[in-house]
């Protein structure tokens, strides 16, 4: 009898945690490493935000709380929702978990069935086919081009809906590509969705504040009021907020559906941490003025990064709209020799290659399902992010 689980055996160790372990086993034998791998903000949690947790912590908020979250942070959610989204939730149409993943985790397994599909638009968030494969669904990749960089077309998506399809996961800005919907684009994709009324829709938001220029972020939901009914709006507290560690994330959606998801949490977690809970009613209810600082950092680490990779000609990095990372091509690379006389085959090849010779670690698309590419996060200063530059530059003018 096998030990291990079926279940198990269904998930993939996820690619940005290998290499960041890659990365982090290289440094201790003495190389001089940077690495990129890793998708959470540089910058510290504001200081608003942890005296609210430390404040928590002094009034004894340390019991278990309501399982799907305290009523403070739900209506704060609630809030949030309207005051950015034009969003009417109720509290009790809320739920918070403990991070954004445990929030997609439970909305697959109190919803998928063997057999049920899931679009995911390629490059895609490691975790999302993990997620749905381990919840018994099976993932349907819906790829993305370069050209369309890497925004899902309303025919691919047409194409990749079935009688079997119970999800779609809409994740704008990216992770990895950083690419976000315009209105119009998104409008595109609903208008799709509008005609196919068994298929539920899961905006992965985490990114929303995060978009530089004069972007403007749109929800599904708040488009077409008309998925309103099938829309499991998903956020968090982790990236714009700088709050990864706290392990808060929230969404918005039919009662019915956050109730089973409350059922499933009762007996995992029985709910998220009560001071990070105190923290996030902070981070969304207090001022918001540490945001303009972080996203005049993390475009002028955008601008520098994309105009130093496509300096290389052998790298073709669009301009991402938001987040923090530029998914570059590698496919002038592929079939070059590396340094170490190796011929570059893969992108897995290129960003081993890359850390071998230059001690700068990316992740390979195809861990994202889409390559040649890879991913690079620029949550990291400019002196550092010039640096890594500077060796991938030097690492592709050395292939022959
Ligand atoms: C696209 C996307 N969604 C969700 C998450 C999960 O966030 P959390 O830290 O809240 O679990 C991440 C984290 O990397 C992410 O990149």
């Amino acid at each position: 009898m096998a030990f291990f689980s079926d279940a198990l055996a269904r998930m993939k160790p996820s690619a940005t945690m290998v290499v960041t372990q890659k990365a982090r086993d290289l440094k201790a034998t003495g190389r001089d490493i940077i690495s990129l791998s890793v998708g959470e903000p540089d910058f510290d949690t504001p200081a608003h935000i942890k005296k609210a947790g430390i404040a928590a912590i002094e009034r004894n908020e340390t019991r278990y709380p309501p399982v799907s979250g305290i009523i403070p942070l739900r209506e704060a959610i609630a809030k949030k929702f309207k005051r950015e989204n034009n969003l009417d939730y109720k509290p009790s149409q809320t739920i918070v978990g403990t991070g954004g993943k445990q929030i997609l985790f439970n909305a697959f397994l109190a919803t998928l069935n063997a057999g049920d599909e899931v679009v995911i638009p390629a490059p895609f968030w490691v975790s999302y086919p993990e997620m749905v494969a381990i919840c018994g669904g099976t993932p349907v990749i819906a790829p993305t081009t370069l050209k369309d960089n890497f925004k899902l077309k309303p025919e691919a998506l047409e194409k990749a809906i079935t009688p079997k399809t119970k999800w779609i996961i809409l994740n704008s800005p990216s992770n990895p590509s950083g690419a976000a919907y315009t209105y119009d684009e998104l409008k595109a994709l609903t208008d799709v969705l509008v005609k196919h009324p068994h298929v539920w829709i899961l905006p992965d938001d985490m990114y929303e504040h995060l978009v530089y220029g004069d972007f403007k972020f749109f929800t599904p939901a708040e488009i077409e009021p008309r998925l309103y009914e099938r829309t499991l709006t998903m956020n968090g507290v982790s990236k714009a907020y700088a709050m990864t560690g706290w392990r808060i994330g929230y969404a918005a959606g039919p009662e019915k559906l956050v109730k089973a998801m409350d059922t499933l949490q009762g007996q995992q977690t029985s709910g998220a941490c009560t001071i990070a809970q105190w923290a996030s009613v902070e981070a969304l209810n207090g001022p918001q003025d540490h945001l303009p600082k972080f996203k005049k950092s993390f475009e002028e680490r955008r601008d520098l990064v994309v105009s130093m990779l496509n300096q290389t000609s052998y790298l073709e990095c669009p301009v991402p709209e938001g987040a923090f990372y530029v998914y570059p091509s590698c496919a002038k690379a592929i079939g070059r020799k590396a340094p170490s006389g190796n011929t570059i085959k893969t992108d897995e090849d290129f960003v081993t290659e890359l850390l071998e010779a230059e001690g700068v670690a990316v992740v390979h698309g195809s861990a994202f399902g889409l390559g040649p590419n890879f991913r690079l996060s620029y949550a990291a200063s400019s002196k550092v992010l010039e640096d890594a530059c500077g060796r991938i530059q030097r690492f592709c003018g050395a292939l022959r």
